[in-house]
Formats: structure tokens, sequence, C-alpha cells
């Protein structure tokens, strides 16, 4: 790739949900690949763990917390980054509640419960596009991408704002790419499947993955979960020139889940609300 439409040497790329799993892994590979990345997410501590990586990795790394909720925030980190970096590229808006929703009975769901995951699984993707637009418009050149789930073409028994919120994210994706393409502005959707990041999540829920791993691993046709590095390369096609004609697109890295509907292989765990953590 070196030097044609596959690099992304001297590109500046601002990842939301940076500091963990999939935003870090992405944060890696496009490094490795030329860029500098700009890393925003509430926590300090892992975005700077990431800074260094990507440092380390022969990329300028600038950190931002940010809340995607917060409309101030998500503006000042597009201000910030134009101030400190010059420019954008990219923006890979990536923060998410993956496994940060328990789930309730559905008439124990509170209005902060489904305001919440609305807001951060959804509403931070539109800030956070709606923030960098009028820059890419009038710059006549901009790229945008979403970060949705299997889990947003499907329906889960009481996953109501994740699977809501990931299938909006898809058509989001859809609408901001007809919107923009006249400003030449492109805009796609990964669509990862399961994704091994539970070494960044709280201790307890690695407990009950653990336990579940074996299980989970039916759902997927290739017979493995996928690693965080396969999200990254699907990142790295998106963010680089080779993928300058695609727009309007969901990327799926699923290992297949997707190919054959929810219990891809036949088989579905019974999970009470009571052990149940998404
Ligand atoms: N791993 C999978 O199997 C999988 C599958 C499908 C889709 N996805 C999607 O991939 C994305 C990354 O997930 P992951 O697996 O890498 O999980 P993760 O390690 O928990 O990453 C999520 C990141 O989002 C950030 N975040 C959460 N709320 C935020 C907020 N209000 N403002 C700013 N940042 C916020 C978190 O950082 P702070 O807490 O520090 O803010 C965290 O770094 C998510 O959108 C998820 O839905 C993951």
């Amino acid at each position: 790739m070196n030097g044609g439409k596959g690099t992304l040497e001297g590109k500046v790329i601002v990842i939301t949900g940076g500091g963990t799993g999939l935003g870090r892994s992405m944060a890696y590979r496009l490094a490795e690949e030329g860029a500098d990345i700009v890393l925003a997410a509430r926590r300090v501590p892992p975005l700077e763990e990431t800074a260094a990586g990507v440092r380390q990795r022969g990329g300028k790394a600038l950190v931002v917390p940010t809340d995607v909720t917060d409309t101030a925030q998500v503006n000042r980190l597009i201000e910030k980054t134009l101030s400190e970096m010059g420019k954008i590229d990219v923006l890979i808006n990536n923060a998410g509640i993956v496994r940060g929703e328990r789930p309730k009975a559905m008439w124990d769901i509170t209005d902060e419960d489904w305001r919440t995951g609305i807001d951060v699984n959804l509403s931070g993707a539109f800030y956070g596009c709606r923030a960098v637009s009028k820059y890419f418009a009038d710059r006549k050149s901009g790229n945008l991408i979403l970060v949705a789930s299997g889990e947003g073409f499907r329906g889960q028994r009481n996953s109501f704002m994740y699977n809501t919120a990931k299938a909006g994210v898809v058509n989001l994706t859809r609408v901001l790419a007809l919107t923009l393409a006249e400003y030449n502005v492109r805009v796609n959707c990964i669509v990862p499947g399961f994704v091994d990041t539970y070494e960044y999540q709280p201790e307890d829920y690695q407990k009950v993955m653990a336990e579940r791993r074996a299980a989970r691993k039916l759902f997927v046709p290739v017979g493995n979960p996928g690693q965080p590095d396969d999200i990254g390369y699907v990142a790295l096609f998106l963010c680089s020139d080779a993928s300058d004609y695609i727009s309007g697109g969901c990327f799926i890295s699923d290992g297949g889940g997707l190919a054959g509907g929810f219990a891809t292989t036949g088989y579905a765990p019974n999970v009470s609300l009571k052990e149940g953590m998404a």
C-alpha cells in the first residue's frame, strides 16, 4: 500500500471512544499506516495510554477529553483538533456503550435509561458528524465513519436502547451520505459482530463473559469471535483513498454472523434477565 491510494500518510483522523477496545485498535492500525490521531472519550488515562501507543508507531497524537452526548464538548473537540492539528480528514464516531446496558424488565426501564442509551449510541454520532459537517462542506472534502453493530440489523430480547440506536446509526449513515455527497464528503458505517474487547470491561463483566465465551462462539459461523485488529483493517480501508468511490455503505466484519440472522448456527442461548449482561 506504500505511497498509493491505500496510504494514510499525512491524514488527521479523529476517533471517539479511542481509549479502549476497537477505538484503540483502530488508532494503532491507522497510525501504523501513517496517520496522526486525535483521541476523544471521557476517561483520560486510557486515552493517554492509546496516545502513547500511537506515538510509538510514529504518529502524532492529541487527547481531547470529550463526552459525545454533550454538544458543546463535541464542538470543542473539532475546534481543538483544527487549531492543534491544522485539519481533519476523517472522523470515526466509535464511542458507544457496548456492554453497559444491563437488561431489565421493560417496565423497569426509566426515561433516563432510554435517553442514555440513545444519546451515547446514536445522538453522539450525529453530534460529531454535525460538528465537522460545515468544515467538510466548505473544504469540499471529508470522510465520516460510523460504528454500528450486527444488533442494528436484528432484534434482541430486552436490548431496547442498544439495538434501536444501532439501527439508527445504519440509517443515519445513509442520510448523511446522501446529504453530504454534493460536498464530496463520503460516509460509511462499520458493522462489527462479536469482537473480543472484554479486557477493557469491568471485572465483574469479564468474569461473566469468560463463562459465556464458549456459548457465544456458537453464534459465529467461522467459529470464533473477531479480534479488534479485524476492525482496524476495515477502518484502514475506509480511511484511505482506496475507498474513495464508496459512500453510504455498511461494512460487516462478523465472521458470517449476519448471513443467517440471529441464531446463525441454529443455537440461541436462553439468557434470563437476572443473569443477562448484554
Ligand atoms: N466489541 C464488539 O463486539 C462490538 C460489536 C458491535 C459493535 N461494537 C461497537 O464498537 C464501538 C466500540 O466498542 P468496544 O467493543 O471497543 O467497547 P469499549 O472498549 O467499551 O469502547 C467504547 C468506548 O466508548 C467510550 N464512550 C462511552 N460513552 C462515551 C461518551 N458518553 N462520550 C465519549 N466516549 C464514550 C468509552 O470511553 P469512556 O468510558 O472513557 O468515555 C470507550 O472507550 C461501540 O460503538 C460498540 O457499540 C462493538
